[in-house]
């Protein structure tokens, strides 16, 4: 029989990307031996060298060649000799968009070990999903600027809510919360923004009962304080592109900060495809990415976390169908986070890739 095998993009890009996201090859490839497939990079130098060498962020001929793969694996892109905005746009939100990608995935989860900024607060307390919508809202760019540089000018930055784009996002979320534990929570500012706040609303409840799942609702202002001092209150969550981009770096910081915080940017219809891919007229690859940024003050030190790669990583392979492998990754990470502060970025990557067999078979 043929070696399972997934086609996967790899784009290190910027900063600490490149660090991170060769010990979460490393992970993969230590559960593709393991688990029986291949994993068979591809690797891309997209980003800011790229750009200041050639001038180019994202060609169409390199965008068809991505479409085709069965992944993206992808490390962080932006660096302050590029001016901010030209990389994110032109090449992660380019991306999103193009590849239709239009959830953005963002486990919440406290690791056993892990630290807590939360007195008080343990793993059993901080564990959710936020399901954010990824190809909507203010991210679209669409608006423009009047009298630019003169005391009249203006500018309009629109946010676009359609029922189709909302509802195929709630419909993920609801089908999430069925398989948890039936809670969904939409966050928004319905109070404030009443006209997209109404569109969300309603969808959210015809697709919840629908689904068979209980719909609470929260403001986002308020949701960022219960997140902090009744995290429990929420399971899954799902919300617009713009909230759901400022409610997941708070949902990092109380489950034990950027350097575990992973994120799946994904087309759903493609799940377990394999190497059918977009190639075969499916939807096409969804992209994993750690939450983080390109952190240029650390790049090269050694000091960032591959954690959130690795986790990423671990999408990844479970959306591939991969999960068991996937599996392994988390528990791999579980048994090495208590003990990795001090560790390199290397040192930990090579913890967790001894680790994943050793789990496996536990
Ligand atoms: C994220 C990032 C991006 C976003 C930036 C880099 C465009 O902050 O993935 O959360 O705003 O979506
Ligand atoms: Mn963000």
């Amino acid at each position: 029989m043929a070696e399972r095998s997934h086609a996967v993009a790899s784009l290190p890009g910027d900063g600490i990307g490149p660090e991170v996201v060769a010990e979460a090859r490393k992970a993969v490839d230590a559960a593709a031996a393991r688990f029986g497939f291949r994993v068979d990079w591809v690797d891309y130098d997209l980003g800011a060298d790229r750009y200041l060498r050639t001038g180019e962020v994202l060609p169409d001929t390199v965008l068809k060649e991505l479409g085709e793969v069965d992944a993206i694996l992808l490390g962080a892109v932006g660096r302050p000799d590029v001016p901010p905005g030209l990389l994110e746009r032109g090449l992660l939100l380019k991306l999103r968009f193009e590849l239709d990608l239009y959830i953005n995935l963002r486990p919440v989860r406290l690791y056993p070990g892990a630290p807590s900024v939360l007195a008080g607060k343990g793993p059993e307390d901080v564990d959710m999903l936020v399901v954010r919508e990824n190809t909507e809202g203010p991210y679209v760019g669409a608006g423009g600027t009047a009298h630019r540089g003169s005391p009249a000018e203006i500018a309009t930055e629109t946010a676009l809510n359609s029922r189709a784009g909302v509802e195929r996002c709630v419909r993920y979320a609801a089908a999430k919360a069925a398989e948890r534990d039936g809670r969904l929570t939409l966050v928004h500012k319905t109070n404030v923004l009443t006209h997209s706040g109404d569109l969300w609303m309603r969808t959210a409840r015809e697709v919840a009962d629908h689904a068979g799942v209980r719909l609470d609702y929260c403001h986002v202002d308020a949701a960022c304080l219960y997140m902090i001092n009744d995290p429990r209150r929420f399971d899954v969550i799902v919300t617009d592109n713009l909230f759901g981009d400022i409610l997941t770096d708070v949902g990092a910081a109380i489950a034990g900060g950027l350097g575990t915080a992973a994120s799946a940017n994904l087309n759903p219809g493609a799940s377990g495809s394999g190497s059918a891919g977009g190639s075969a007229g499916g939807p096409g690859p969804s992209l994993f990415e750690p939450v983080h940024g390109s952190a240029p003050d650390i790049a090269g030190t050694g000091r960032a976390s591959p954690i959130a790669a690795v986790l990423s990583a671990g999408l990844m392979l479970d959306h591939l169908g991969e999960r068991q492998a996937a599996a392994a990754l988390e528990r791999a990470v579980i048994a090495v986070l208590p003990g990795a502060a001090g560790y390199s970025t290397q040192e930990i990557g090579d913890q967790i890739a001894v680790a994943v067999p050793r789990v496996a078979s536990a």
